[in-house]
């Protein structure tokens, strides 16, 4: 069993996705065993996807992310990080696979529903951004 690390983004909030979300989650077979309803600020949002500083959307990246309340959650499974990635689908959902959380809720590249940690390292560190000790369960 490990653990990987999410957030509902702006967008799928403002089109009241959340609890179709969280209801694909748990039939995935996650464990939700950390959860808030947050906003990043500027400075969060910078820091957050900082590898990306230098991509031309790095602005609009940044605008999008922090315009809105999010859902920031730490999963539990085998093989969280590969199997969440799988469940989300692709970046673009004009790519993502049928049945996946982008397919169903995504509109666009940018706008595109939902985080999923790329590493174990990367779910550690982004779990940690969000969540004291005490409030993983
Ligand atoms: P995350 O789970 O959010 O990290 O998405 P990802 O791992 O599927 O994609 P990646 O880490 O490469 O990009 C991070 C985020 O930047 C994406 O989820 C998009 O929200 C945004 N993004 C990526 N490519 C583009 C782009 O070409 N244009 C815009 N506007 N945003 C992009
Ligand atoms: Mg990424």
């Amino acid at each position: 069993t490990n653990r990987t690390f999410t957030m509902i983004k702006p967008d799928a909030v403002e089109k009241g996705y959340i609890g179709g979300i969280l209801n694909m989650i748990n039939e995935g077979g996650f464990k939700i065993v950390a959860m808030k309803y947050t906003q990043l600020s500027k400075r969060d949002a910078e820091a957050f996807y900082a590898i990306h500083k230098e991509r031309p959307f790095f602005g609009e990246l940044v605008e999008f992310m922090t315009r809105g309340p999010i859902v920031a959650a730490i999963l539990e499974k085998e093989n969280a990080v590969a199997d969440f990635r799988t469940l989300i689908g692709a970046t673009n959902p004009a790519e993502a696979a049928e049945g996946t959380i982008r397919k169903k809720y995504a509109s666009s590249i940018g706008e595109n529903a939902v985080h999923g940690s790329d590493s174990d390292e990367n779910a550690a560190i982004e779990g940690a951004f969000h969540f004291a000790g005490r409030e993983i369960f």
